[in-house]
């Protein structure tokens, strides 16, 4: 593998914060890319407490916030990305958002540099396309919460190399994941089956069908699931399940992929899930449903 010691995360939310934990974790150097410095004080601020809950649950590899800050520069300016062996991209799901990030990336980044695209359904190739390097560039498909999921989903692009996909493999494989390579589709193999099943569960609540509580628990009781749909998606953030719908719904012109309209009014009012403290379910409190 290329001697990756810094590497680039751009996306200060849910998902960037979960890399450069595991990251820290791993002994990397980062460097947190995000659009301003009151977004990237939020982050330093979470980021704190995301660390304490990660060493209660994974005490083993964990990382103080000291250790964490000494090692990583907040920064504004994606041109300090020019120092970076690696990149992990996990800017907000819009293609209005990543498309301007991948043109950048093209003249900062080194040539030899591997991008890793961390998305729910967007495409690759299309991204791949934009840096004039496609093969240098994979989709590396990260679980929420970073530090705790054992496995990414890798997605191989049209023009991903085969020594891209061994970098990226080796490179997870010192973070102590393991990895399960795909081809490119919208939504890949889980998000096209994850964001239906939780689309479909919202319509079942927005019908009247069942309440969110009862919906899941048949998930979780009948099923074994240790989350049900509802609350998984509370967990992605609803805005973010909501793109990842419309870009399933956009790619592959189906109807079953419309996303319900319950979703749609949750994340108008501002309910993201549990990053904003309700979504399907209140996280403000212990009452549930
Ligand atoms: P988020 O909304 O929590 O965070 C996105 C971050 O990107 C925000 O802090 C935003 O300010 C930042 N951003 C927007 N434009 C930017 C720019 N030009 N430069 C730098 N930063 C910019 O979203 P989340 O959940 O972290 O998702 C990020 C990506 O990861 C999305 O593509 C999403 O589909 C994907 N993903 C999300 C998962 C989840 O469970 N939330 C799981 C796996 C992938």
């Amino acid at each position: 593998m290329v001697n990756v010691r810094t590497v680039g995360v751009i996306g200060a939310g849910v998902m960037g914060r979960g890399v450069t934990v595991a990251l820290r974790q791993a002994g990397y150097r980062v460097i947190l890319v995000d659009r301003t410095e009151e977004i990237l004080e939020r982050s330093r601020a979470q980021l704190r407490d995301d660390v304490r809950l990660y060493a209660m649950l994974a005490p083993k590899s964990s990382v103080t916030f000291e250790e964490l800050a000494a090692e990583t520069v907040f920064t504004t300016e994606l041109e300090a990305l020019a120092e970076a062996d690696l990149v992990v991209e996990n800017a907000t799901e819009r293609w209005s958002v990543k498309q301007p990030i991948y043109e950048r990336l093209a003249k900062i980044c080194r040539p030899d540099v591997v991008v890793a695209v961390n998305t729910s359904a967007i495409s690759i190739t299309r991204l791949g396309a934009l840096t004039g390097r496609p093969e240098n560039v994979i989709g590396m498909h990260f679980m929420n919460p970073v530090p705790l999921k054992p496995t990414v989903e890798v997605i191989r692009a049209f023009h991903t190399s085969a020594s891209t996909v061994d970098t990226a493999r080796e490179f997870l494989s010192s973070m102590g994941k393991k990895s399960i390579v795909v081809n490119d589709s919208p939504g890949f193999v889980t998000n096209r089956v994850m964001m239906l099943t939780v689309n479909e569960a919202a319509y079942l609540v927005h019908e009247g069908v069942a309440s969110a509580a009862d919906t899941d628990r048949l998930f979780v009781e009948c099923f074994g699931h240790t989350m049900g749909p509802l609350e998984t998606a509370d967990l992605i953030g609803l805005d973010t399940v909501l793109l990842s719908i419309e870009v399933l719904y956009d790619e592959f012109k189906d109807s079953k992929y419309r996303p319900c309209p319950l979703l749609t009014k949750l994340v108008d009012a501002g309910l993201h899930g549990r990053k904003s403290g309700q979504g399907f379910f209140s996280y403000q409190t212990a009452n549930r449903g």
